[in-house]
């Protein structure tokens, strides 16, 4: 098994230039983290803290000022197939039908496969997320916002890449239409190898999903203040985790993350010389620290934990 991280994001930092030209627009400095393979990670911050800029450099399609993101012990440098975004503004080819749109995406994936098999997978994927009988024929500017952010989900996961990144894949969704993709969301990446990357500003949503939160401070200057572990067995249902001990401690511990320390952590002053290498601190609202000793962790039923145990102990699960 390989027991280096998926993703190694090292001393990252992105800054714009003023539109004045006189003070540049530090938007986050060195930030640091790592997504394990098989891994299902939520990043959480007010809006404007850079959380679609990390996740467009993680995708390779904007650049860092500084730091580097590896990927598989190689460094991203530019957009892969390895990697389905889903964008913030769905971002689809207007001219071409919902299917078309999927199919663009699967045919550039699998060059190998017959038509009539790019089709059917395609369309698959689209009647995953509800847009099926005709809806598929439809181009981008006759479908609503939700169905157009259905599409762009179809197609991130019809072609299957090893990391997902999701740009608040469900905010344009209604309640139902949204517990349902996020349900096939979780089914499509346990069972697969897929690691998930995705943004959102939901904690309900987050604690529901997530093997871990990543918690980003306020920008300027933002970083990844926090790193928090879920520690809610899965399969998790939506009625039922509110129950789990751990599940207030987690959505307070959040809460107030966003409300209080978010705004704190932020390093303003310029003249502080910056700090490089620093992960975010783990918490583990909930947990006792008695039981942080892995056996008497509660049992976790994610695949990430199963090989994270099975690499630290030699032995599976
Ligand atoms: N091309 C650009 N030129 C200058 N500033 C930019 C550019 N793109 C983004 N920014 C700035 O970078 C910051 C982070 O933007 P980003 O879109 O990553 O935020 P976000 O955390 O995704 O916010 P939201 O939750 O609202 O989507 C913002 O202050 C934004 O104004
Ligand atoms: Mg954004």
């Amino acid at each position: 098994m390989n027991n280096t991280p998926l993703l190694q994001i090292q001393n990252l930092t992105r800054k714009y230039p003023s539109p004045e030209g006189d003070q540049e627009l530090i938007v986050f400095e060195n930030a640091n983290f790592n997504i394990e393979r098989g891994e299902f990670v939520c990043i959480i911050g007010h809006s404007g803290c850079g959380k679609s800029t990390i996740l467009n450099v993680l995708a390779g399609l904007d650049d860092a000022s500084s730091g580097v993101v590896i990927m598989d012990n190689t460094e991203v440098k530019g957009p892969s197939l390895d990697r389905g975004v889903v964008f913030q503004n769905y971002s689809l080819l207007p001219w071409l039908s919902a299917l078309n749109n999927v199919i663009f995406g699967v045919r550039a994936r699998f060059p190998d496969w017959s038509r009539k098999q790019v089709k059917e997978h395609s369309y698959k994927y689209l009647k995953m997320v509800g847009l099926g009988d005709g809806a598929e024929q439809r181009n981008p500017s006759q479908l609503s916002g939700g169905m157009r952010q259905r599409v762009s989900i179809a197609r991130a996961f019809a072609i299957q890449p090893k990391l997902l990144l999701l740009d608040e894949p469900f905010g344009a969704l209604d309640a139902l239409t949204r517990g349902t993709i996020q349900d096939e969301l979780i089914r499509v990446w346990s069972d697969t190898d897929q690691t998930v990357f995705m943004i959102t500003h939901d904690v309900d949503e987050a604690i529901l999903l997530a093997d871990r939160i990543l918690l980003m401070s306020n920008g300027p200057y933002a970083t990844i203040a926090e790193s928090v572990v879920i520690d809610i067995p899965r399969p998790r249902k939506r009625a039922e985790i509110i129950h789990h001990d751990a599940y207030y401690p987690i959505r307070n511990h959040l809460v107030d993350f966003l409300t209080t320390r978010s705004k704190n952590t932020h390093q303003m002053d310029p003249s502080t010389p910056p700090v490089l290498n620093q992960q975010p601190l783990t918490v583990r609202p909930g947990i006792v620290p008695d039981a942080l000793h892995l056996n008497t962790l509660p049992t976790v039923s994610n695949k990430f934990t199963k090989n994270r145990l099975t690499a630290l102990t030699g032995t599976e699960s």
